[in-house]
């Protein structure tokens, strides 16, 4: 990955606080280890669901499931895989019925996901599956020890998958919550987290990756007041659920009452794919009020090299021509760079751009852990704390409270 800045940051004092704060906290959150774990045991597991399953069915919502969906719909387009993914993260009755008239419930395992093991949507949706499949060894169970999923698990004897120790919602995606769905469809999970490990590597063993991502948080720190939005414009349409991915990790994290003050702060996260986002919210980005940093994310090589545009002449079309013989690969490039040197040119929207080599799990794993760390860097830079989300969890009591009065 390699990743150019088109602004400058300098405070190089803050900068090493801000690193500081995160190696102290590495003992106690458990992300920053799960490039380096053994996923043999998650493996083993994955080899004893019978090979006449034919989907994977997740259950479950926010940081149990974004992760996972974000890296299959990056891969799915490029790879042959041995099963299909697919994620009933909605309570919307129609996406529900739409989802299950896909599926052939004998040939399909759900695994359930659930940190807390008592999300509303989550319990919802299992509880109407669970009449339409019944038998137990359909399902497995990911969640934390002693949580309520956990114990009713062990109650009908079902098969519980844990998390590691500390590890949040928005942040699982590299442990079981994402690793063990994503194996069971034929993702090469050893590469996604070589992926994340070069950057775990090259940021906690100062190396490039420290400096651009120091010099990245303490930018959108310092400036969180003007450049409140922080939007991704990524150049490929299998990027569509990773922005989703990040929308999530940036506004959940970054988005709180400040841990010593008590002033509201936070970063607005937006997801912008590339072309079609230049036809639409790139007039707004271009002239409209400087409240927004960039990062495009560019793939080098898609490997699709015969993908050309043919050698035609259209009457009354000449001028467009110049498109004759030119690769899809070079022209999306091309689109990108060129709306990088026109932002450039107004010299006053904060820009940079992530290059990735190609579209595979390496690549995604990098991205991924990339901008795990950026969350938490600015999250001390801003001063609030990146893993807790009380506003959401207001709004499930509340339902939960709503639903009681039903009784
Ligand atoms: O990041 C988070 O913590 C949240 O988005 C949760 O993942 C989401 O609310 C689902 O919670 P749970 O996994 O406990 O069902």
């Amino acid at each position: 990955m390699k990743n150019r800045l088109y602004f400058k940051s300098l405070d190089i004092k803050v900068q090493k606080k801000a690193f500081e704060s995160i190696v102290k906290e590495c003992g106690n959150i458990g992300y920053y280890a799960l490039p380096e774990q053994d996923v043999e045991p998650l493996l083993a597991y994955a080899r004893m669901i019978p090979e006449h399953i034919k989907n994977i069915a997740v259950i479950g919502i926010g940081g149990s499931s974004l992760g996972a969906k974000a890296v299959y719909e990056f891969i799915k387009p490029r790879k042959t895989l041995s099963r299909e993914l697919c994620f009933f993260e909605s309570t919307d009755p129609i996406s529900i019925h739409a989802m299950l008239d896909t599926l052939d419930l004998a040939l399909t395992h759900f695994i359930v996901i659930s940190k807390s093991g008592t999300t509303v949507e989550t319990f919802a949706i299992y509880k109407y599956l669970l009449t339409l499949q019944s038998d137990i060894n359909h399902y497995t169970f990911i969640t934390d020890p002693g949580s309520p999923l956990e114990q009713y698990a062990k109650a009908v004897q079902g098969k519980v998958v844990y998390l590691p120790c500390n590890v949040g919602g928005r942040f699982s995606v590299l442990s079981s919550v994402g690793l063990l769905p994503l194996a069971l469809c034929g993702i090469d999970i050893h590469s996604l987290l070589e992926g994340a490990n070069f950057i775990r590597e090259s940021f906690f063993e100062k190396g490039y990756i420290l400096d651009v991502l120091l010099k990245k948080a303490a930018f959108y720190a310092k400036n969180h007041s003007q450049y409140h939005i922080n939007c991704i414009f990524a150049y490929s349409e299998t990027l569509t659920y990773f922005c989703q991915w990040y929308v999530q990790l940036w506004g959940e994290s970054l988005g709180k009452r400040q841990l010593h003050s008590a002033f509201h702060v936070g970063l607005t996260p937006i997801g912008l794919i590339g072309p079609k986002d230049q036809h639409s919210f790139l007039q707004l980005i271009t002239e409209g009020t400087r409240d927004k940093s960039i990062t495009f994310i560019k793939i080098e090589d898609f490997e699709e090299e015969n993908l050309t545009i043919p050698d035609l002449v259209l009457p009354h079309l000449e001028t467009l021509n110049c498109l004759n013989g030119l690769s899809f690969n070079a022209l999306i490039n091309l689109q990108c760079d060129s709306t990088i040197e026109a932002l450039e040119a107004q010299g006053d929207i904060p820009l940079d751009c992530i290059m990735i080599s190609k579209a595979d799990e390496y690549q995604m794993g990098s991205l991924i852990y990339y901008y795990e760390l950026l969350a938490s860097l600015v999250g001390k830079l801003i001063d609030v704390n990146a893993y807790d989300q009380p506003g959401v969890e207001a709004g499930k009591s509340i339902l939960k409270q709503k639903l009681q009065c039903r009784r």
